[in-house]
């Protein structure tokens, strides 16, 4: 295993370049299973995650390749219908094989995923909206069973809001008979991302970003030809490496759209953001301002950059308050940034965060992949050296992320765990 070395307290300066969103690559990938032919992704970022996403489609039947950041899914032989227990275990994510193998093979058996280091994330909605499309839900030896000879449309309301919840649906209701509607449907960017490769692979979606979705079903669907969009997630993460340093990054193709809550919330700690021709600047030169964060879904503030932001207040002249709201277990940070100083009190997913004026570096270990990006940028700030270790938690969704912060000025370096 890998850690990562880090000589703290050198501010940041250059321009980095903000890849392709993990989270809209990986349901786009699984949205191949609904065609038949040579489908072209572009802008995907060379991340453990995608690999996954890869053996599993190829488990399945698909030839895949993946030069740099193109990925090419050939779907044309006839796929099999299972994704097994030992790479859905991994990345639960695999999940959203579930909603187009049914739909394209009215067959699919896909392990439960499992819960994680964040919680339990349990699937139902996901098969509640399948049985209500005449879906037939097993459950056998810890996979799901899912059987149908063609879905029909269905009105469906979600209990609750779920991201690749509503983007299984969405697949599975593309070839459906019938029209079907998704209603508390996630509005995150990552399902529009979706919906705008199906549309223009011939599905005939409508109100993807907003809470109901609308699908009629169409008889076959082409190969995709999709450029995934930026990652708003790594954008975020690179904002607070700019802010928690003090420095100044440029961040090219960083999607600002889908950016404003988080934005909002760093322009409050007082980070400052110059729209340049190369790119967005974000810089600062005083501790953070303290301010207080709800997660929630899209447009709220995204759970996904909640660790991070609580690394930059860690070090705010003041007293913030985090609360997260989407998962039940997503403050195992709080223990590591402890470690290094921070002075955080926290009741269930609550912190308060009492700003201090340093981090001292220390041995600290990754928990998931987010907790690893806040102890990464922590470690930026710390004085001293950080050593992280199980930092593959990092490379399931951040592209060579030492390397580009190496290239703004950071003393990072990878090295064997021992
Ligand atoms: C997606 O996960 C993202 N992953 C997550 O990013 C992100 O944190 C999450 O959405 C929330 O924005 C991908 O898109 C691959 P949910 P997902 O279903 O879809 C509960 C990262 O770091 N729930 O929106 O699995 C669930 O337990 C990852 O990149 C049910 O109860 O999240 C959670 O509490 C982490 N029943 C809440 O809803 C269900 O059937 C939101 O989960 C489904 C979900």
């Amino acid at each position: 295993m890998d850690k990562l070395v880090i000589k703290g307290g050198r501010p940041l300066v250059g321009r980095i370049q903000v890849s392709g969103a993990k989270n809209a690559t990986l349901p786009v990938m699984a949205a191949t299973l609904l065609t038949r032919g040579r489908n072209r992704l572009l802008n995907v970022p060379n991340l453990r995650d995608v690999r996954t996403m890869g053996e599993l489609l190829a488990t399945l039947g698909a030839k895949v390749n993946q030069r740099g950041n193109k990925v090419f899914i050939d779907t044309s032989d006839a796929l099999g219908h299972e994704a097994p227990y030992d790479l859905v275990k991994t990345m639960r994510a695999s999940v959203v094989t579930l909603g187009p193998l049914v739909a394209k093979a009215g067959l699919a058996r896909v392990s439960l995923p499992g819960g994680c280091a964040i919680g339990e994330r349990p699937i139902d909605q996901h098969l509640k909206g399948l049985e209500a499309m005449g879906c037939k839900i097993e459950l056998d030896d810890g996979y799901v069973v899912a059987k149908a000879n063609r879905l029909k449309g269905a009105d469906i309301t979600m209990d609750l809001v779920t991201v690749t919840g509503t983007e299984n649906l969405m697949m599975a209701a593309v070839l459906a008979k019938g029209t079907t509607v998704i209603r508390n449907a996630a509005r995150e960017p990552e399902v529009v991302d979706l919906a705008q490769a199906l549309i223009a692979a011939g599905a005939d979606i409508t109100g993807a970003g907003t809470s109901t979705i609308q699908v009629k079903g169409v008889g076959e669907l082409r190969p995709l030809d999709h450029r995934v969009m930026s990652d708003r997630i790594e954008a975020g993460t690179f904002m607070v490496a700019a802010g928690i340093t003090r420095g100044e990054l440029t961040l090219v193709d960083a999607p600002l759209e889908h950016l404003t809550a988080v934005v909002g919330k760093l322009k409050e700690a007082g980070l400052r953001f110059q729209n340049t021709p190369k790119g967005v600047m974000v810089s600062a030169r005083r501790a953070p301002k303290p301010v207080s964060i709800i997660t929630g879904p899209y447009p709220g503030f995204p759970t996904d950059l909640q660790a991070q932001v609580m690394a930059l207040l860690t070090l705010s002249n003041g007293s913030s308050m985090i609360q997260e709201t989407i998962f039940e277990n997503r403050m195992m940070h709080v223990g590591e940034l402890r470690r290094l100083g921070a002075r955080i009190e926290l009741t269930g997913s609550t912190a308060v965060v009492g700003g201090v004026r340093r981090l001292s570096g220390a041995r600290v270990m990754a928990t998931d992949l987010r907790a690893s990006a806040c102890l990464v940028l922590a470690g930026l700030a710390a004085e001293g050296e950080t050593h992280i270790s199980r930092v593959y938690h990092l490379d399931r969704g951040y592209e060579r992320i030492d390397q580009k912060l190496s290239a703004a000025g950071a003393a990072i370096r990878r090295k064997k765990d021992k």
